[in-house]
């Protein structure tokens, strides 16, 4: 089949591991006869230094008119005056507005090899598998009012966080389904002894749990969960949390897989499907060749999966990243002492050619 996919590596490291993500799906187009074509744009920090812009409109028409768009990371310190007038993370976000992805699916999974490299306990990390449903299109990012104003008190910043019913209950209604089809439980994510916000979304979940009788529903504040995963990871199976909630769980909940290059993401409901590892462009190793690209590759596979059909290619992909790791073969993020670490490039070969 003939698949159309915009690629927008973005800044930092974001191209170095974007580009495995890309060799992954060739391999799988040789190995499956599929037929990828691939239309590259700027966006990010470098769309601003060639266009002034961090997301023109020639690169939003490019995502909105694909199958699928893989993108790898944006920002660094080059952009990051506080006083610019906007921002490369500004092209991200507008990004996954326009194209309306408002879940974003975070898999957490253990490979078993890799429990030494964690930082965490082995016996902790037996059977950890979570999936954490990030809500991605509203909430402190997004909500007006927002901005800097000067007031007669001085400079004052302004973020709102805000939800509508409608917009807790699509992303609730994500976890749930997941939830279904897995281990059957479903933590919903919440402050609900301080916020609004919170009330309403945890009333919405639990109204939502009489439809879905299949499933247990726990309520857990933020913080506590924050504590909770990196005491009892294993005792989670689906969690939903609002964006920023969700955005700061997941980084810590990288650090069970032992890396975060390893964790990819699938950010969904909207058309076409948006795929981006969890990390960043991190500024402290870019341009050495050492980044990990497992968490493209894996970006690119839940793309066959969820946007193209492919779920037998998926499944190979998955499959090539841990006949690697169990190989041995590590990046310098997940090496442990006495390990010759892999270059970014090697790796994506070795999982290119494990695909077949
Ligand atoms: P980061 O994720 O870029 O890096 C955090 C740490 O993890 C660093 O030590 C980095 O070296 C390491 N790391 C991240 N990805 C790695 C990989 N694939 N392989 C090996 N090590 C890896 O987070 P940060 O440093 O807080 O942010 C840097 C910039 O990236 C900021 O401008 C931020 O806004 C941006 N950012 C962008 C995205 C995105 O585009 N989706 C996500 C997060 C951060
Ligand atoms: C992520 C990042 C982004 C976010 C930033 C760069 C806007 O941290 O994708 O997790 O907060 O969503
Ligand atoms: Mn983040």
């Amino acid at each position: 089949m003939d698949f159309n996919i915009a690629v927008l590596g973005g800044d930092g490291i974001g191209p170095e591991v974007t580009a495995e993500g890309v060799k992954a799906m060739q391999a799988v187009g040789r190995a499956f006869g599929h037929n990828f074509t691939l239309e590259y744009g700027d966006v990010g920090g470098i769309s601003i230094d060639r266009h002034g812009t961090p997301l023109t409109d020639g690169v939003r028409e490019l995502a909105t008119s694909a199958d699928a768009v893989l993108f790898g990371a944006v920002g660094g310190p080059k952009w990051d005056d506080p006083s610019a007038p906007t921002r490369p993370e500004d092209g991200l976000l507008a990004l996954r507005a326009h194209l309306n992805v408002f879940a974003n699916i975070r898999p957490v999974k253990v490979y078993p090899e890799l429990t030494d490299s964690s930082v965490l306990k082995p016996h902790v990390l037996e059977g950890v598998d979570m999936v954490v449903v990030r809500e991605l299109t509203g909430g402190l990012y997004y909500a007006q009012p927002k901005g800097r104003t000067q007031t007669p008190q001085g400079i004052v910043g302004v973020d709102t966080m805000r939800y509508s019913e409608s917009e807790i209950e699509r992303v609730l209604r994500v976890g749930f389904e997941l939830a279904r089809g897995r281990r059957g439980k479903l933590t919903s994510v919440d402050k609900a002894n301080v916020l609004e916000t919170s009330r309403l979304w945890r009333a919405t979940a639990t109204r939502l749990a009489d439809e879905y009788p299949d499933v247990e529903l726990e309520h857990a504040l933020v913080d506590a969960c924050a504590m909770q995963i990196v005491l009892r990871p294993a005792s989670y199976d689906v969690i939903v949390a609002e964006n920023t909630f969700g955005d700061i769980l997941t980084d810590e909940a990288a650090i069970l897989a032992a890396s975060m290059g390893l964790l990819p993401s699938a950010s969904l409901s909207g058309t076409p499907g948006f795929y981006e590892p969890i990390h960043g462009t991190a500024p402290d190793i870019a341009g050495q060749g050492i980044a990990n690209p497992c968490g493209s590759i894996l970006s690119a596979a839940m793309m066959l999966r969820y946007s193209l059909g492919l779920t037998e290619e998926a499944a190979a992909v998955d499959r090539a990243v841990q006949t690697v790791l169990e190989q041995g073969y590590r990046t310098a993020d997940i090496a442990t002492a006495g390990d010759a670490a892999t270059g970014t490039t090697q790796m994506g070969d070795l999982v290119a050619n494990a695909i077949g």
